[in-house]
C-alpha cells in the first residue's frame, strides 16, 4: 500500500506505527499528533530502526498536517485521552468523541477512499461517531477491541494450560468494556474445547480476568495498555492490505444481525482488501445472546451521551 496514516503518536499510535513499519506493510507510514514535535520524534526514532530491523517503510511524523497525509489508503484513529486509575473508558466520551469528529473531518478530506481504524475510547462509541462524520459505507469504518481482547483471554489460557497461545483459538463478543463476552463455547486448544481441559471455576475466573484485563494494566501503570493494542490494529491493517480475509472480532456496525440495529459493536468479521467482507452470525445460546445484549444496552446508554452532544454534521 502506497501510504498508511496514524492519528495520535501517543503509547497506541507509535507502537501500532512500529508494528506496521516492522511488517513492511506501506512504502509510507505518516503520524499525526497534535502536540508539536512528538510524532516527528517517534516518526524519526522508528525510521532509524529500519537498518537494524530490516524494513523500507519510511516514516515520517507532522504536526496536525493532513494534507501530509493525502490518499492514505488505511487510517488508523488512536488521538484522544487514555484512562487513568479508577476512570471506566465511558469516562473520556466528552473529551475523546470531540476529538475523533475533527479527526475524521480532517482524515476524509484528504483521503476520502480510506479504510479507517478505530481504537480511541469508549472505543464502539468512538468508531460509530466517526462513521457518522465520514458518511462512508460501514464496511470501512470500524473499530479494534476483540482481537486485544481475545489477545488477553489467549494469554491467560495459555498460562492456565501451560501451552503455547498460538495452539489456542478463542472467540470473544460484544462491547469493549467489562460486559463484553468471551465465549468459551468457541474456544479451544488445538482443536480440543477448553471445556474439556479447565473446570468450569477456573474458565469463570479466566473470563472474568479477561473483562477487567484493561483495568489490570491501567492499576499497574496509571495508564492504559499498548504493547497488544498497537499489535492488534497492525494486525487489522495487515489483513486488510495483504487481503488476507483473515476473521477477527471487530468492532462492526449491525443492522439486524444477533437482532442488533443500527449499534456498533464487537462481533466475528472477515476483513480483507474492502474492509469488512463479511459478518459472522453465530448460533447463540440462550446465556450468551442475552450476555450480547445487555452489552449492546450498555453501549446503547453512551451512544445516547454522544448523542445527547449534537456533534454531526449530518
Ligand atoms: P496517549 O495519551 O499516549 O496518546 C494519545 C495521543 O493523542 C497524544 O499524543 C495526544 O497528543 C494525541 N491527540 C490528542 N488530540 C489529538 C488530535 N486532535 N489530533 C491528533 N492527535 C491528538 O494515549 P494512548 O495510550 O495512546 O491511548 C490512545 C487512545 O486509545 C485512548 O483513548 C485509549 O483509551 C484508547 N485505547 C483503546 C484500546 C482499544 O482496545 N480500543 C486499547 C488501548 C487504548
Ligand atoms: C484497554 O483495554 C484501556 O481500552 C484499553 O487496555
Amino acid at each position: 500500500m502506497e501510504r498508511i496514516t496514524v492519528v495520535g503518536a501517543g503509547n497506541v499510535g507509535a507502537t501500532c506505527a512500529n508494528v506496521i513499519a516492522h511488517k513492511d506493510l506501506a512504502n509510507e507510514i505518516v503520524l499525526v499528533d497534535i502536540k508539536e514535535g512528538v510524532a516527528e520524534g517517534k516518526a524519526l526514532d522508528i525510521w532509524q530502526t529500519s537498518a537494524i530491523n530490516n524494513f523500507d517503510t519510511r516514516v515520517v511524523g507532522v504536526t496536525n498536517d493532513y494534507l501530509r497525509t493525502k490518499g492514505s489508503g488505511i487510517v488508523v484513529i488512536t488521538s484522544g485521552l487514555p484512562r487513568k486509575p479508577g476512570m471506566s473508558r465511558d469516562d473520556l466520551i466528552r473529551t475523546n468523541a470531540k476529538i475523533i469528529v475533527e479527526v475524521t473531518e480532517n482524515v476524509i478530506k484528504y483521503s476520502p477512499e480510506a479504510i479507517i481504524i478505530v481504537v480511541s475510547n469508549p472505543l464502539d462509541v468512538m468508531t460509530y461517531a466517526a462513521w457518522k462524520t465520514s458518511n462512508k459505507p460501514s464496511r470501512k469504518v470500524f473499530g479494534m477491541a476483540g482481537i486485544l481482547d481475545t489477545g488477553r483471554y489467549t494469554a491467560f489460557l495459555a498460562d492456565a494450560l501451560d501451552v503455547s497461545p498460538k495452539d489456542i483459538h478463542a472467540l470473544l463478543l460484544g462491547g469493549h468494556g467489562d460486559s463484553m463476552v468471551p465465549l468459551r463455547r468457541y474456544t479451544s486448544v488445538k482443536g480440543i474445547p477448553i471445556t474439556e481441559l479447565l473446570t468450569k471455576e477456573q474458565i469463570d475466573k479466566i473470563v472474568d480476568r479477561t473483562r477487567k484485563g484493561g483495568g489490570e494494566l491501567v492499576n499497574l501503570m496509571g495508564t492504559s495498555a499498548w504493547y497488544a493494542p498497537g499489535a492488534a490494529a497492525a494486525q487489522m491493517v495487515e489483513s486488510i492490505v495483504d487481503d488476507q480475509k483473515r476473521i477477527f472480532p471487530v468492532c462492526a456496525r449491525l443492522t439486524g444481525q444477533y437482532g442488533i440495529n443500527d449499534l456498533y459493536i464487537g462481533v466475528p468479521v472477515k476483513l480483507g482488501k474492502n474492509g469488512i467482507e463479511e459478518i459472522f452470525e453465530l448460533n447463540l445460546n440462550d446465556k450468551e445472546y442475552r450476555l450480547l445484549h445487555e452489552s449492546a444496552e450498555h453501549v446503547k446508554s453512551v451512544v445516547k451521551v454522544l448523542d445527547d452532544m449534537s456533534l454531526f454534521p449530518h
